[in-house]
């Protein structure tokens, strides 16, 4: 996804990008500037030194899209793009939507797969639930089946977050014909809701981002808060199944220091914070090798979420 590390010293390069970071900055008594910026392919740190940057500055901000001209350069071992040329994008140019990392399925494949598990839950309280919240509220649905699962770690594209919560829920569904005690309609039901409050914490203006919601209060309050409002919305729904769905959207991430007030202490809790972390390492280091595979040798770049390096030799053609 990224191209900043796989374009070459003197590279050309043009295209449309949403600016993501941008300083006015001066050296040796010249102002220019530094940005991040990024479209569809990545994202990649930029500087533009042409005597009109302290001028051009004033109309370039966050989430403006310009068009660029520029080449690559080598920065302390990184690529950036240096720019050549810069103007703001026409409206007509681009839509903004345009320029977020793109998915793997259509829409429509999502959604069929996702309301299969809908069709699969037998209470009646689940999956009325689950009716109003994916299939009653069309705005709602949109952003679900369009946002990310994160920001920049993993499952950080277009269709990204509904993606991920079919991993989740197709792993509880195997995981859940292990063990006996097990409520799989309870399970399911969590893992289709777990990460719905992320409609509500990532912003897609260009680029993913978190909103203040998000900054503020995190998708698992987020996401507690539209299941109780939805929950309430039901008459006579039943209260210690909605106990326990809370448990299982308040626990996910396992522990507090991961944004999890409550650990889990249900059997289903347990096997949707595992599944939930599964997914997002799997996926995670699914990306770091897609990344980092041909720029890097043996190992990756170093995983600051994982603090490791990921063996990358075993992943080459031809290699075993
Ligand atoms: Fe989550
Ligand atoms: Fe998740």
């Amino acid at each position: 996804m990224s191209f900043n590390k796989n374009i070459d010293v003197g590279e050309k390069l043009s295209g449309l990008f949403v600016i993501r970071n941008i300083e006015l900055k001066s050296k040796d008594a010249q102002f220019y500037l530094k940005m991040e910026i990024s479209n569809s392919s990545g994202r990649i740190y930029a500087t533009y030194w042409d005597e009109d940057s302290q001028k051009i500055s004033k109309e370039l901000r966050r989430g403006v899209v310009v068009k660029i001209l520029g080449r690559g350069i080598d920065v302390k071992g990184s690529r950036w793009l240096q720019i050549d040329a810069i103007r703001l994008a026409n409206k007509d140019e681009v839509s903004v939507k345009e320029l977020l990392p793109k998915g793997h399925y259509s829409c429509e494949t999502l959604w069929e797969r996702f309301s299969n598990y809908i069709d699969e839950i037998e209470n009646p309280n689940l999956k009325n639930l689950l009716k109003r919240i994916f299939d009653d509220d069309k705005e709602f649905l949109e952003k679900f089946i369009n946002y990310p699962a994160a920001k920049l770690w993993h499952g950080a594209y277009v269709g990204g977050l509904i993606e991920h919560t079919l991993r989740v829920a197709k792993i509880c569904s195997v995981v859940s014909s292990f063990y006996p005690n097990c409520r799989k309609d309870l399970l399911l039901t969590g893992a289709l809701i777990h990460d719905i409050g992320k409609v509500d914490e990532i912003t897609t203006d260009g680029f993913f981002d978190y909103g203040v919601n998000g900054r503020l209060l995190g998708h698992i309050t987020l996401g507690v808060i539209k299941l109780k409002e939805t929950a309430n919305e039901i008459k006579d729904f039943d209260e210690e199944l909605l106990t326990e769905l809370l448990h299982l959207v308040i626990s996910h991430h396992g522990e507090a220091e991961k944004g999890s007030p409550i650990p889990p202490k249900t059997l289903e809790a347990i096997i949707l914070h595992h599944a939930d972390m599964l997914d997002a390492q799997a996926e995670g280091i699914e990306h770091i090798i897609e990344r980092d595979l041909p720029i890097r040798g043996e190992f990756s770049n170093y995983i600051r979420i994982l603090e490791r390096f990921i063996y990358l030799d075993g992943y080459r053609k031809n290699s075993k």
